[in-house]
């Protein structure tokens, strides 16, 4: 039995074409993506929708993983957790009436506009649709992120 014989089908010279082709397809689509960068290319992603589902008190304050939704006299505001400055999650410091980042102390008002650390930015505002059951009563919230 001759056991030099190569299988039929793979061989090393093939075995090395297709990993030097999946090398460079993969060098390739690393060098492509600051390109896509500096054009501006973004690939938006897909709206998530979080249903906050009761009915909150006015001038309340929920707190999500994601966002703080305030229920203002002028209706409800969702505001990001994430801070403008490094990414931290922030919380809203209701002795303040402030909402603050506990890793450098940036703080911003409940609207998410900035008062005071090293954050330049305010923070992002979410859409807020009220849900009301057939009766008009208020049933929840449902909040785009
Ligand atoms: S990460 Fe929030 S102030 Fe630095």
């Amino acid at each position: 039995m001759d056991q030099t014989r190569p299988t039929p089908g793979i061989n090393r010279r093939h075995l090395l074409i297709r990993v030097t082709q999946g090398v460079l397809a993969l060098t390739g689509l690393a060098l492509l993506r600051p390109l896509f960068r500096f054009t501006g290319f973004t690939v938006k992603r897909k709206p998530r929708h979080i249903l906050v589902p009761k009915a909150l008190p006015a001038r309340s304050v929920y707190t999500e993983h994601d966002f703080i939704l305030f229920i203002l006299a002028q209706g409800p505001l969702a505001v990001s957790r994430i801070c403008t400055h490094l990414g931290c999650r922030v919380n809203y410091r209701k002795e303040l009436g402030l909402i603050e980042c506990p890793c450098h102390q940036s703080r911003f008002t409940r609207e998410g506009k900035r008062v005071a650390g090293p954050a330049k930015r305010n923070l992002p505002i979410y859409p807020v649709k009220i849900i009301k059951d057939n009766n008009g009563k208020v049933t929840g919230y449902m909040v785009t992120l």
